[in-house]
């Protein structure tokens, strides 16, 4: 089973002003702003969709392969992946640029100041499936990463043949009509949160019916409402896991596209990938940080199962984990 995990790859730094910004920034001088926060506590997280949905692959007994691009600070996020259980065989390091990074600061009031610095990100349109074995690839999610590369994949996923999520989130804000179109055209599945879908909508002018001329399917996730997905011959809609706490949400959308990758390359029912996919998400509510959460895959089954009650799927998860990686759980 080859699932190939497309994206942006980053790190992601956060700080916190003790203090407010509205204090500093005058709007009267707005005209010559230059302010400086003096920061005293800063994290680096592990980041980037890409990433994101590769570790909770691998965390459900998958060994996704990572295709993107990273810089000079890579070398350590890199052991990390190996060490988890996934593929960097298709990344691509190169030595004249910083893997991106996004950077944002917080104050009191929750209000924040950031930036994302592309850096290396850019190169991703330099990638291609053209140098793969097509045949060997089961899947690839097309997750958001510069704009010419997202359209670039899914236009060779097209002509090769190869099954594809699209799955564009926030860049939705930054593309046009055509190169959403030229992204979506012949996708397996699209996938979008709510408000995204509403973007979506607006975007191609057409509704999810429309939509449904160009994509096998479109799966929609509604934050605490759950999860929907459309197809020409089925709707259904998937409330959520129930969470023991919410701790921080960012990262449940790609959590989510795990397991619904998971569910798809099993040939799962869709209820069954929905289900999966909510399973994958909660476990993110409940950190900070989109890969600080773990679990087995007992630990998976023994939830979903007091979720959404026993599934023959379980069982078939816990065998092909045990198959795609011989050395499940990892030491
Ligand atoms: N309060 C919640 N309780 C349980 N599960 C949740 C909750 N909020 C979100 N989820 C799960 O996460 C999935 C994705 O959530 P949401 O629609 O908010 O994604 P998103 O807006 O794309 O998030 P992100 O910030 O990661 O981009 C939901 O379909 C659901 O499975
Ligand atoms: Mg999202």
């Amino acid at each position: 089973m080859s699932i190939i995990v497309t994206g942006s790859i980053a790190w992601d730094y956060l700080m916190r002003f003790p203090g407010y910004f509205r204090d500093h920034i005058l709007p009267e001088h707005v005209h010559r702003l230059s302010v400086s926060f003096l920061v005293d506590d800063k994290e680096r997280h592990r980041g980037g969709c890409a990433p994101n949905i590769a570790y909770s692959l691998a965390l459900l007994g998958n060994r996704p392969k990572l295709m993107g691009t990273a810089g000079i600070d890579f070398d350590d996020y890199a052991a990390w992946l190996n060490s988890v259980g996934i593929d960097t065989s298709l990344t691509y390091v190169y030595d004249q640029e910083f893997t991106a990074t996004f950077t944002v600061i917080t104050d009191l009031d929750n209000n924040q100041i950031a930036s994302f610095h592309t850096g290396a990100m850019a190169r991703s349109r330099e990638l291609s499936f053209h140098n793969l074995d097509k045949d060997s690839i089961d899947w690839v999610i097309i997750a958001p990463n510069d704009p010419q590369a997202m359209v670039r994949y899914a236009g060779e996923c097209r002509e090769l043949g190869i099954k594809f999520i699209y799955d564009p989130s926030q860049q939705l804000a930054r593309i046009d009509r055509d190169e959403f179109m030229r992204s979506a055209e012949g996708a397996a599945v699209l996938t979008v949160n709510d408000y995204e879908l509403e973007m979506a909508k607006k975007l191609s002018g057409l509704d999810i019916d429309g939509l449904l001329d160009h994509v096998g399917a479109v799966v929609v996730t509604r934050g605490a409402e759950g999860a929907s997905v459309y197809t020409r011959a089925e709707t259904h809609h998937v409330p959520v896991a129930k969470e023991e706490a919410i701790v921080e949400p960012t990262g449940v959308g790609d959590a989510f596209r795990s397991g619904l990758l998971t569910g798809l390359a099993y040939g799962f029912d869709w209820p069954t990938t929905l289900q999966l996919a909510n399973v994958a998400a909660v476990y993110v509510l409940e950190r900070v940080g989109t890969q600080n959460h773990s679990y087995s895959l007992d630990q998976y089954i023994a939830r979903f199962r007091a979720c959404y009650g026993d599934n023959p799927a379980l069982e078939i998860l816990r065998n092909r984990a045990v198959q795609n990686t011989p050395e499940y759980p990892p030491t």
